[in-house]
């Protein structure tokens, strides 16, 4: 077995677990336990403790690897390989109820910075979907047992494109400005509410192209993977890898629209 395959069956095991408790906890009722970037940035109870599990179970079966958790942060590895985690991306649907939501679960080599690693495999489980999405490096990605590609939009009735707007009030205006700007291209837009699950619906056709601004290397590490697997590119503008400036994801033509429509940017 590829060690690409090795990481994927262990990130999809611990997936399938922590989407369990987070469904358990989520039926339990929720409560929010901070905020924390901004009043809209929550956390709850159950981010942290699905975090813990994954990153205990991590910590028991490869002691020598790296941890990156958007709840409890970064640990250094020894064997060169870290696991990029986002426990429940989609946390605000989490709180309101809404069963959009995923765990996100990746193991990258190199250093743990989206612009050196290089992703090896990846789980997105969504639980309340009942869907799990994965990839690994070399071998294609996956739906189930659905093999995933990606195609450009055709038809002329453009794209189903989808974003999302920070938490922080300040940076919404920029937020708009800039759909405005990549709106001619769009059929209609959608706001998910987790960018593991829009990456993810770009890899499986069920979007066309996904762009936002200040998401974080746990929402995208696992999709990423998800979508390139799929013959999707995801990056930022310039050639750039995805960070919190500009993430874009989609078919590699409809990538390039997006990014030229973004370049159109006055820095709003
Ligand atoms: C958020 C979701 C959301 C995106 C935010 C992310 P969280 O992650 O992915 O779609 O718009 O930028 O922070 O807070 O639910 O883990
Ligand atoms: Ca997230």
């Amino acid at each position: 077995m590829s060690q690409e395959t090795e990481l994927l069956e262990l990130a999809v095991d611990i997936a399938c677990e922590a989407g369990q408790l987070a469904h358990r906890r989520r039926s339990e009722g929720v409560a929010i336990a901070a905020t924390k970037s901004a009043l809209a940035d929550i956390v709850t109870d159950a981010d942290r403790e699905v975090e813990l599990l994954i990153r205990q179970r991590l910590s028991r079966e490869r002691p020598d690897d790296g941890f990156l958790g958007e709840e409890s942060g970064a640990e250094g590895g020894a064997s060169g390989i870290t696991w990029v985690v986002d426990p429940i991306d989609g946390t605000v649907n989490y709180a309101y109820g809404i069963p959009v939501y995923a765990v996100s679960i990746a193991a990258v080599s190199g250093q743990p910075d989206p612009e050196h690693w290089t992703a090896l495999a990846g789980a997105v489980f969504a639980p309340a979907l009942g869907e799990l999405f994965t990839a690994a490096r070399g071998e294609g990605s996956h739906l189930g047992r659905e093999r995933l590609a990606v195609q450009e939009p055709t038809g002329g009735a453009g794209a189903l494109l989808a974003t999302g707007f920070g938490y922080d009030p300040a940076t919404h205006a920029g937020d708009l400005a800039r759909l405005a700007r990549v709106m001619p291209l769009a059929r209609d837009i959608r706001r998910i509410g987790s960018a593991a699950i829009d990456i993810s619906y770009v890899a499986a056709g069920r979007l066309d192209g996904y762009f936002e601004r200040g998401i974080n290397p746990w929402d995208h590490a696992a999709a990423g993977l998800v979508l390139q697997e799929a013959g999707g590119r995801i990056g930022g503008p310039g050639g750039r890898a995805p960070s919190t400036t500009m993430t874009i994801a989609a078919a590699p033509e409809l990538f390039a629209a997006i990014e030229r429509a973004l370049e159109a940017d006055t820095g709003v």
